[in-house]
Order: structure tokens, then C-alpha cells, then sequence
């Protein structure tokens, strides 16, 4: 009998997209591609599509939680789905968002947090909103080792301070403030910085200025790469679809046919049919109907 080490399978050895690829592809004008996704099945299915990376956003909250916006989200629900997402995928680069209250708090909560979507989640960076006010936690989780990518703009987690799911960026003061955030993320060492829902021309402005990728998401196409949420793309959520997204599906309304076939079915006894059916050998059915005869259960 062999007691040789078991040679591992090569095919679970994963491969991972890098941060140094995005900066990589930034400079080479080479567009990223990133989607959102927070479960084994669509992680797989953005894998081998080929996706740069794939971020677990705290939109699961509204998209898959059923809260009303992203502030209930906790570290354990992100964590959760994060863990599934890193089941799956074997190429793309993953990225955790964290939620409302894990990194405002204190320096070491942030750190804290942020190091436990690498060391319990199989997440390679984190993402939080915000930018002046959050260059302390920034630097001290990049200094833990842990890659950060930025966001400003349409920042969900400050919404009741922005006044609603509102542009940003849309006069000169408010323009400037992300303008100027965005050269304090860059210098604080984010990888990465995600512009949402504000004039194509800062995002494109920002995107020339700064040396790190920018991932747009309601922004244009100057930015170095874009995002979309998954379940908007396609078309999953019907409760609200912002004006920036494409849908490439329409998985709402297929679902709902699928659901709408297979009630049909079962009222109308349509299914389950001959091919669905379990059987059983002929002699072992009589065999149990002879016992049954035979009286034996009285
Ligand atoms: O939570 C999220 O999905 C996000 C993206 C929209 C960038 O932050």
C-alpha cells in the first residue's frame, strides 16, 4: 500500500485576479470589469464569465435582504454571503463591503472588521464609504495588510445625511469636495475607488487625475471601469432600477412565467410526470403487495 502525500488536485488551486492587475489594466487603458454578487450559483456564473472582480456590496441588504436601504446590514449577514461568493469563485478578485457602523466607530474596529473579511471570509480587499473623514481607518486597515477600494459620490450608508438616493457632485462646492476626496484616497493608499451616480465629467476629470482605478457605476464612460449591481442588471429587482443601469435580463419576469408554468402543472396535475417519477422493480412491488394481502399489518 502507497503512503505517499496525495498529490492536490490542480484544478482546486485558485488563481486569483490581483490589485496590481487592476492598476495593471489602468495603465495599459484596458477597461475592469467588476458586478456585484452575494451567492455560490451567480458567483460561479461571474467567475467563468471572465469578471475582474466581484464585489460582495452591502446592496444585499435591499437586493436579497429585503431592508429598505443598506444601514440594517450587519458584519455576520456580509460575512455569510461572503463565505458563499468565496466557495465559488476561483479567478476573480473579491472584494467585501463593510457595512454601516463596522468601520465609524474606532480606528481598531475598523481594522478589526476589515481583517475579518480576509481571515473568515476568503475576501482579498475591503470597501468603504467615504473620504476625508475616513483617511484615519483607511490607513490604518492598508496598514494591517489589507487593500482597501473607496467610494464616493452616492455613498447609500450616508444617505440620510445626503437626503435621499440623490446624483452628487452636481455644483461646483459639491464637485470640488469629491474632487478633492478623491486625490486624499489616493494618497492614503486605496487601490481602487468607486464613483457613484455623479456627472460623467468629475468621474472622467478624477479618473485622468489620479493614479488608481476608478470604478463607475451611474458615472459615464470615463471612468477606468464600471460596476453594476447584479440583481439590477438582470433584472431580478423590480422595486426600484436606477436610471444608470443597463439590463441585459429579464430574469423578473422569467421567474415569474417559470413560477406562474409550474403552479399550472400541479393544479392541472401536469406534473410530476412519467420522467420525473421514481420506480421500482416489478417483482419487488409484488412481492410487498403479497405481504400487504397476507394480512400482516392487522
Ligand atoms: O453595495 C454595493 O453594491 C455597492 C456598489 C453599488 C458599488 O456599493
Amino acid at each position: 500500500m502507497s503512503t505517499a502525500t496525495p498529490i492536490p488536485n490542480l484544478q482546486e488551486i485558485k488563481k486569483h485576479k490581483t490589485i496590481q492587475l487592476f492598476r495593471q489594466k489602468k495603465e495599459h487603458g484596458e477597461p475592469i470589469s467588476m458586478l456585484t454578487g452575494y451567492d455560490y450559483p451567480t458567483a460561479l456564473m461571474l467567475d467563468q464569465a471572465g469578471i475582474d472582480a466581484i464585489l460582495v456590496g452591502d446592496s444585499l441588504g435591499m437586493v436579497v435582504l429585503g431592508y429598505e436601504n443598506t444601514m440594517p446590514v450587519k458584519m455576520e449577514e456580509m460575512l455569510h454571503h461572503c463565505r458563499a461568493v468565496a466557495r465559488a469563485a476561483s479567478s476573480a478578485l473579491l472584494i467585501g463591503d463593510m457595512p454601516f457602523m463596522s468601520y465609524q466607530v474606532s480606528v481598531e474596529d475598523a481594522v478589526r472588521n476589515a481583517g475579518r473579511f480576509l481571515q473568515e471570509a476568503g475576501m482579498h480587499a475591503v470597501k468603504l464609504e467615504g473620504g476625508s473623514e475616513r483617511l484615519d481607518a483607511i490607513r490604518a486597515i492598508i496598514s494591517a495588510g489589507i487593500p482597501v477600494m473607496g467610494h464616493l459620490g452616492l455613498t447609500p450608508q450616508y444617505i440620510h445625511a445626503l437626503g435621499g438616493f440623490q446624483p452628487q457632485g452636481r455644483t461646483t462646492a459639491t464637485a470640488r469636495r469629491i474632487f478633492e476626496d478623491a486625490l486624499l484616497l489616493e494618497e492614503s493608499g486605496c487601490f481602487s475607488l468607486v464613483l457613484e451616480s455623479v456627472p460623467a465629467r468629475l468621474a472622467e476629470l478624477i479618473s485622468k487625475r489620479i493614479s488608481i482605478p476608478t470604478i463607475g457605476i451611474g458615472a459615464g464612460a470615463g471612468c477606468d471601469g464600471q460596476v453594476l449591481v447584479v440583481n439590477d442588471m438582470l433584472g431580478l429587482f423590480d422595486r426600484f432600477t436606477p436610471r444608470f443601469v443597463k439590463k441585459y435580463a429579464d430574469l423578473h419576469g422569467e421567474m415569474q412565467r417559470a413560477f406562474g408554468e409550474y403552479i399550472k402543472d400541479v393544479l392541472e396535475r401536469r406534473f410530476p410526470a412519467q420522467e420525473h417519477t421514481v420506480e421500482m422493480p416489478e417483482e419487488q412491488w409484488q412481492a410487498l403487495l403479497g405481504e400487504i394481502a397476507a394480512d400482516k399489518y392487522k
